[in-house]
């Protein structure tokens, strides 16, 4: 079986805790897009282990992949799989040759472009995404293989420094600066070189042998930086066909598509948000829900279910089912809405366009939401009958917010998680997930 889980809001769905609890029952977990941008925390046992780079099925799967569609931060890789592998002592890792590298100088470059853009800012996660890629497209950009050579990472840093001499201003490094920045560079790659292989042949041969693969998107699709709110985005793609170039596994050979949806919807950094909530009403769900970014520590923008957002990102991924996190703190508002629809004066809209200049002349634009029932607090008993009887053992206002989402989407949920243990997320009745692998 091969699965792709993304997240189809703006990121911090809960991808990570899904994953976690899906990998199991894959041979591979594979990202194929992004950074150190993605923040997924995996709870197990009460320990919180907060991955930013290394996919989040590496607590229990076998194999993890890093594919070339992603940008590495070396440092936090290092780190991130040590402490897999206090938990995963058998894991392997396999790191592409030909992803990119994330220098400290791309760091940098991060906080002066978002100085640059004053009032226009992105509120990027300044961890150095935009100005790697940016690199990479613009073919200076330094790959993983690079880093095994000391030589070559001088000269290439060293072009990167002049081509960006004017955006680094008096932080621009010295010539020394760059050669011990380079040799740093070097020296983690030497650390990191066992690991390092062409990973989409890592991958046929998995898919060729019958294995499980799963792959693992970071962000969300309304990040993706075609089909996302432009310019509040990431750079890289986040949708399930970027498996195809992010991966080198082709999409035709995916089986099933999760879209991971937050009960209700956060955003961090800047950009429209339709159903955001502001005052007493949004502070309470940010609490309830601990809603600061796993990255910067930032507060997230809170806001309802999104019901049109989400039929623009499923048609994106051709989402097959929905895996529904978070449900026990949108219990625990007293009032529960679900933006069904936009209005435009003289029109309702079922369905996300992200025009940005659409969104914009929405002085008048406004969501059409539906009244939903909350089913209140679920405490421990609940929760255990719920992961005894399933749907069953649900509030019927529970049951009537998913069945909400179903008819609306025309998907149905497969997955639901209503707390941050790993035990608190359940497979729905009709869903088939391969076998746990032995
Ligand atoms: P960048 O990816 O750091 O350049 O940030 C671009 C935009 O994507 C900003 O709005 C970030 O807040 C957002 N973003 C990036 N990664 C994540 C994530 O993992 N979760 C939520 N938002 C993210
Ligand atoms: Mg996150």
């Amino acid at each position: 079986m091969i699965t792709a889980v993304v997240g189809i809001q703006f990121g911090d769905e809960g991808k990570g805790k899904i994953v976690d609890f899906l990998s199991s029952r894959y041979n591979y977990v594979v990202r194929f897009n992004g950074g150190r941008n993605a923040g997924h925390t995996v709870v197990v046992e009460d320990r919180k282990f907060k991955f930013h780079i290394v996919p989040s099925g590496a607590l229990r799967t076998r194999n993890v992949v890093l594919g070339n569609g992603m940008v590495i931060d070396v440092n936090s890789l290092i780190e991130e799989i040590e402490m897999s592998k206090e938990i995963n002592p058998g894991i392997n890792v396999f790191l592409s040759n030909r992803a990119h590298v994330v220098t400290p100088l791309h760091k940098l470059l991060d906080k002066k472009e978002e100085d640059a853009r004053g009032p226009s800012k992105i509120g990027t996660t300044f961890e150095g995404i935009g100005p790697a890629y940016e690199d990479k497209y613009a073919r200076t950009g330094i790959r993983i293989e690079d880093l095994l050579s000391l030589d070559l990472m001088k000269e290439k840093l060293d072009l990167i420094r002049r081509m960006k001499s004017s955006l680094l201003g008096d932080d621009e490094p010295s010539p020394e600066e760059i050669d011990e920045m380079a040799l740093k560079l070097h020296q983690d790659g030497l650390k990191l070189s066992k690991y390092i292989t062409s990973t989409e042949r890592t991958i046929h041969r998995s898919w060729e042998a019958g294995e499980n693969i799963l792959f693992e998107g970071a962000n969300g699709s309304l990040l993706d930086i075609d089909y996302g709110i432009f310019p509040f985005v990431t750079s890289s793609n986040t949708i399930a066909g970027f498996i195809s170039c992010g991966a080198g596994f082709s999409f035709r050979k995916v089986n099933n598509v999760i879209g991971v949806v937050k009960a209700y919807v956060s955003r961090v950094g800047a950009g429209p948000f339709p159903t955001e909530l502001s005052g007493d009403i949004a502070d309470k769900l940010r609490e309830y829900g601990h809603e600061y970014g796993t990255t910067t520590g930032r507060p997230r923008r809170v806001g309802w279910l999104d019901i049109p957002a989400l039929k623009y990102t499923m048609l994106l991924s051709d989402v097959d089912t929905l895996a529904v996190t978070n449900l026990d703190t949108l219990g625990l508002m007293d009032e529960i809405f679900i933006g069904e629809k936009y209005v435009i004066p003289g029109n309702e809209e079922e369905i996300l366009d992200p025009d940005t200049r659409h969104l914009d002349k929405l002085g008048n634009f406004s969501v059409k939401l539906k009244p939903m029932k909350s089913w209140g607090e679920m405490n421990d008993s609940l929760k255990s009958e719920i992961i005894q009887s399933g749907r069953e053992a649900f509030p019927h206002e529970l049951a009537e917010y998913l069945s909400t989402i179903e008819n609306m989407t025309g998907r149905k949920v497969g997955i639901i998680s209503f707390g941050s243990g790993r035990k608190n997320t359940i497979i729905m009745d009709g869903f088939k997930v391969p076998e746990t692998i032995g």
